[in-house]
């Protein structure tokens, strides 16, 4: 610590806070009142935006996710908006032809955001390539990412090469992005000189708290010469979160890397998170401390929280640790991937299935071949090769960059969305945003234009409760308060005597003289592929079921011709619910 030089602070609470302790549910108009307060502070940015929060936005909570960028936006003026981009990937959780990267990014610069984060979930740099060439070419500030890991493969050299590829490419500055909490102080230390070192960028670092070292792990980046950390306001920080903001500027208040940010000014800000988080205590995952077992799993703190609400909506909390301890198998079989998005759903949703079923890999998710196909790009290590010959059997091996394989379809994705929404008869806009929502997310995206002006068919709002007795609560709807008394049959009645919320008993279902096969997982159906009355031989597939946001096929057993079909496409089904019925 030889020079004084500032470190620049990214507040991270209206993006990855969320994402990581509230699965993502922040409504705007809970933020809105602190907007003002936090363009005041002097934040190098502010981080906003994010493919999990334009999913969350379009399939629970019915926002439009670009009128919420532009929101933010106007209101601080003062403060760069900052958002975290997959690469080829961009929002959604496949490679994307050059030319829809280049429209995505135009979009996003001209609705407000100023910082693109841009990462690949398999440290691949051509997968990061075409994304910071349109942000350069809009003349945003283009940061590219390292997803820090670690495994046999992943050196302090492995990562030097490839902050140097990546500051070759043109990026106005490097990111350590430590999405697990797995880097430890002194290791953060070596890696960060070196980058000082050999790099001329500067170097930007994002820890999760998970394990409890993002603080210690700031500090000796910090001391090593980091430019800038990301925190979050402290009363949405730790656990799966951040270090939080007010405790780097007292650590390195009076020193020569001070921010010069005013803590007395985050008051307000502590203050009002602290309120609005009550409300969406329904979505806090269960860790209240630090969670060591993520030194061996490497799951990142927003996974950590999904998995356990996806396991629960699988009525299957109980099997949790078994999940986590089948994460690293998982990993290893497919070449040591960092667990970043889409890759940590990936690998999470197939340790689900390899744990639900019973059975490891006797369901394969369609997301798990591509990998082993090299889709994605190319994986740190080899991926298993027996698991690879099953996956794919003797289909070729991708080796190029995946996206040359794509040609340039903007225009035909705009073409198809005009002629989705004239078939339903859906009114919107063919813009440049509506048509994006689309390619990012065709099914729920369509669906979430359909229903813009139907709030009725997305989550319905938390209420804020403040619990009176154990089983009696004080709810607010509109500003009414309402006693209610949750009965022991978990059905909830108001106060009036009216039942809110029945507890639904599933349907039985008559079979004949087949075998009904069940539902692997909760989930949506997503395509029929069979229908009843066909022949089908064994392993054919007969409907794709979509289960915690991966494809799932779900196969004939045996050969035989298809009897009832129990379900039909957009159904939501519950784990052992029947799907379809095979004669012999
Ligand atoms: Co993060």
């Amino acid at each position: 610590m030889t020079e004084s030089k500032k470190i620049g602070v990214t507040e991270v609470v209206l993006r990855d806070a969320h994402q990581s302790l509230l699965a993502t549910r922040f409504r705007y108009h809970d933020m809105e009142a602190a907007l003002k307060d936090l363009d005041d502070i002097g934040f190098w940015s502010v981080e906003s935006w994010g493919g999990a929060i334009f999913d969350s936005c379009i399939r629970y909570l019915g926002e439009d996710p670009w009128e919420r960028i532009k929101k933010i936006k106007s209101m601080m003026p003062n403060t760069p908006q900052q958002m975290l981009l997959r690469g080829q990937n961009l929002l959604g959780y496949k490679h994307y032809s050059d030319d829809v990267v280049k429209k995505f990014v135009e979009c996003s610069k001209e609705n407000g955001v100023d910082v693109f984060r841009v990462f690949d979930a398999l440290n691949d740099p051509r997968n990061m390539h075409q994304a910071i060439q349109s942000v350069i070419a809009v003349e945003g500030h283009a940061q590219g990412t390292i997803s820090y890991t670690t495994s046999p493969v992943h050196t302090i050299d492995l990562w030097v090469g490839l902050a140097k590829n990546i500051q070759d490419m043109g990026a106005h500055s490097l990111a350590i992005k430590d999405m697990a909490g797995l880097l430890k102080p002194y290791v953060a230390f070596e890696l960060v000189s070196r980058l000082k070192e050999e790099l001329e960028i500067p170097i930007h670092m994002h820890c999760h708290a998970t394990t409890g070292m993002s603080v210690a792990t700031g500090v000796k980046a910090i001391e090593a010469g980091l430019d800038n950390v990301d925190t979050s306001i402290s009363s949405m920080s730790m656990t799966y979160g951040h270090t939080p903001t007010e405790t780097l500027i007292s650590i390195l208040g009076g020193t020569n890397r001070e921010t010069g940010l005013d803590l007395e000014k985050l008051t307000p800000i502590a203050e009002h998170f602290q309120k609005v988080r009550k409300k969406y205590k329904n979505f806090e995952g269960s860790l209240r401390g630090v969670d060591a077992r993520i030194l061996a799993s490497q799951v990142p703190g927003g996974m950590l929280t999904n998995l356990e609400n996806q396991l629960k909506a699988q009525d299957s909390i109980d099997r949790f640790d078994e999940v986590i301890n089948e994460i690293p198998k998982v990993r290893e079989d497919l070449g040591y991937i960092p667990l970043v998005t889409p890759t940590s759903q990936i690998v999470g949703t197939q340790s689900v299935i390899n744990i639900l079923s019973g059975s490891r890999y006797s369901t394969v998710t369609n997301e798990v071949k591509s990998l082993l196909k090299g889709e994605y790009g190319a994986t740190p290590a080899s991926v298993n090769k027996d698991l690879q010959q099953e996956g794919i059997g003797d289909s070729a091996v991708i080796t190029c960059r995946p996206a040359d394989l794509l040609s340039d379809d903007f225009q035909s994705i705009e073409a198809e969305f005009i002629n989705v929404i004239a078939e339903k008869n859906i009114t919107a806009e063919p813009s440049i945003e509506n048509v994006l929502i689309y390619a990012m997310f065709p099914e729920i995206g369509l669906n979430y234009i359909e229903n813009i002006d139907n709030p009725d068919y997305f989550e319905s709002e938390p209420l804020e409760i403040t619990e009176l007795t154990d089983s009696s609560y004080l709810v607010v709807v509109d500003d009414h308060e309402y006693s209610v008394t949750l009965r022991a049959d978990y059905s909830v009645t108001i106060n009036d005597g009216s039942l809110i919320n029945e507890v639904a008993s599933a349907p039985s279902i008559q079979s004949g003289t087949g075998i009904v096969i069940e539902a692997p997982l909760g989930g949506n159906i997503f395509r029929t592929i069979a229908s009843e009355g066909e022949s089908v031989e064994a392993d054919s597939t007969v409907l794709i079921l979509e289960a915690m946001k991966m494809e799932t096929e779900i196969k004939a057993p045996s050969p035989g011709v298809i009897g009832t079909i129990f379900v039909k496409p957009g159904d939501t089904v519950k784990p052992g619910a029947p799907l379809f019925e095979i004669k012999s």
